[in-house]
């Protein structure tokens, strides 16, 4: 397992909390992985998405289909903008070009099709958690 986070502090954080011998953390941007080519079999990303610079979420998405093996899955989750979501951080309605557009992760759908990805999901978790899921086929 690899944990990779730009961040030298949640890197620390992590290295300090996670001893277990398969596990490093990695200080990294999404949009710059430093695993090599089909790695790996599953790409999470939590709550990140909209924290890298917008003109770097491609690059991250091709990072992602690059690393993963065939056969391989990807996990893309955010905040899912509910009307109480926007009610707790002050907007009750939507509007159009506003910052929860920027954490609907169902905008990367047309991004994971182009790269190449199959069987695109999408479901709403527990806890107002938007979650596309997808497929690197062989
Ligand atoms: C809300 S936290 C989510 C942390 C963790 N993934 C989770 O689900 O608990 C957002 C994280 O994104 C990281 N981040 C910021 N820019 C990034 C980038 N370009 N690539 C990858 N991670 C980034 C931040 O350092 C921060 O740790």
């Amino acid at each position: 397992m690899a944990g990779i986070d730009p961040s030298a502090a949640a890197v620390a954080y992590n290295r300090r909390r996670d001893d277990r011998p398969n596990h490093r953390y990695i200080q990294a941007p999404a949009q710059a992985l430093p695993l090599a080519d089909a790695s790996v079999d599953l790409v999470m990303c939590t709550f990140v998405m909209h924290h890298i610079p917008e003109g770097h979420r491609e690059a991250a998405i091709s990072e992602m289909w690059r690393v993963l093996r065939p056969g391989g899955r990807l996990l893309l989750a955010d905040t899912h903008p509910t009307r109480w979501v926007r009610f707790l951080f002050g907007r009750s309605a939507p509007r159009p070009g506003d910052s929860f557009d920027a954490i609907d992760i169902r905008r990367y759908t047309p991004s994971l099709h182009s790269v190449g990805f199959t069987d695109v999901d999408y479901a709403v978790g527990r806890h107002r958690t938007g979650i596309m899921t997808a497929f690197k086929r062989n």
